[in-house]
């Protein structure tokens, strides 16, 4: 394959590559995904080559309607069916036992199988196009931010993909929630799209965020992972700065009015919402990290987001993004 990917919007041609057990990465309303036939082992290895993605980390499967998710999970749990109607499609991740065929390398050889909807008109159409439920992580090589553009998986993974389906920027911008129930207690193994309190007041009951070392699962949630998210320049948490490089390059990414005041020495300053809407800034959080990373600068500095709503799901992917060995 060449060094880039063809990008179009031609839903034929990008159902029949993954036919075919070729990639195609797909726009869904959270982020774009590299997506493959999950019933199609050969064609999912080729997600993991790609994305230079250790096998231990499992994937998730969109489906496009229930017939779908038959094929896939051994049942549905009694509590799911309110989630399922009052989600799906949408940025809510629920994971299941798992069916006999679905391939081990889809969920890194555990018992359960994660599954969503996606609330994206041409990602449904795909996947019926297609006829077959697809796997899917984030479009971005392993470890990095990810994408919300075909743009940003150009860059990324151009030549690693056989189609790049382009649908204009994705709107919620952070990933699905994924959530378990064991036992009749609700966990969030990633926050996202959809809030906890969303979640509680739909359940009728708590549900806890738990962290990825409590998960109990041979692999961790997207959090087990030191670094991930993260863009190629160094990024620091506003106020964790090492003041002995005050005089770099330096980028600030913000939310809000408040904050803004006398924070000088930045080149560009980027305010997500300058409303201070979590959604808004939501939708361009990775977007504005791509564009960073692409000036050329020594820091970006990002200021914490209020703790709570999408707020969690961004400082989540703010802390990861953080970090470097
Ligand atoms: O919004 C999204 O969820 C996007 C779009 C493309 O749908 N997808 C996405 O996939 O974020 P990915 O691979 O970047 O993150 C999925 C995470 C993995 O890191 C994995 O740890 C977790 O889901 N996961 C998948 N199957 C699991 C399972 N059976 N048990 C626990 N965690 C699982
Ligand atoms: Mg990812």
């Amino acid at each position: 394959m060449s060094a880039s990917s063809p990008i179009g919007q031609d839903v034929d041609r990008a159902a029949s590559i993954l036919r075919c057990g070729g990639l195609v990465a797909m726009p869904t309303e959270t982020v774009y995904g590299l997506a493959a036939n999950a019933f199609d082992p050969t064609a999912v290895a080729k997600i993991f080559e790609a994305k230079q993605r250790p096998t231990f980390d499992p994937l998730i499967v969109h489906i496009a309607d229930q017939d779908q998710l038959a094929m896939l999970v051994q049942g549905i749990p009694a509590r799911y069916q309110i989630l399922m109607e009052t989600f799906w499609p949408g940025p809510l991740t629920l994971l299941f036992e798992k069916t006999a065929e679905v391939a081990d390398l889809v969920t890194s050889g555990l018992p359960t199988v994660a599954v969503r909807m996606p609330d994206h008109s041409m990602a449904l159409e795909l996947i019926h196009k297609a006829g077959t439920p697809l796997a899917a992580p984030s479009a971005n090589p392993f470890g990095r931010t990810s994408p919300t553009t075909a743009d940003h998986v150009a860059r990324q993974l151009g030549g690693k993909v056989d189609y790049i389906l382009d649908a204009g920027p994705s709107r919620v911008g952070v990933e699905s929630t994924i959530l378990r129930e064991s036992g009749g207690r609700f966990e969030i193994l990633r926050p996202g799209g959809i809030t906890r309190e969303r979640l509680e007041e739909v359940l009728g009951q708590e549900v806890v965020l738990i962290s990825s070392d409590e998960s109990g699962t041979a692999i961790e949630a997207p959090g087990q992972l030191k670094e991930h998210y993260a863009p190629r320049t160094p990024l620091v948490v506003a106020g964790e700065e090492d003041e002995s490089g005050a005089s770099q390059r330096r980028a600030l990414m913000t939310v809000g009015l408040e904050q803004q005041q006398d924070r000088k020495g930045f080149t560009h300053i980027v305010n997500l919402s300058p409303a201070g809407d979590l959604v808004e800034a939501a939708a361009g959080f990775f977007a504005a990290l791509h564009e960073l990373d692409r000036m050329g600068l020594d820091l970006i500095v990002v200021d914490r987001f209020p703790e709570e709503g999408l707020g969690i799901a961004l400082n989540d992917r703010l802390g990861r993004a953080v970090h470097r060995d």
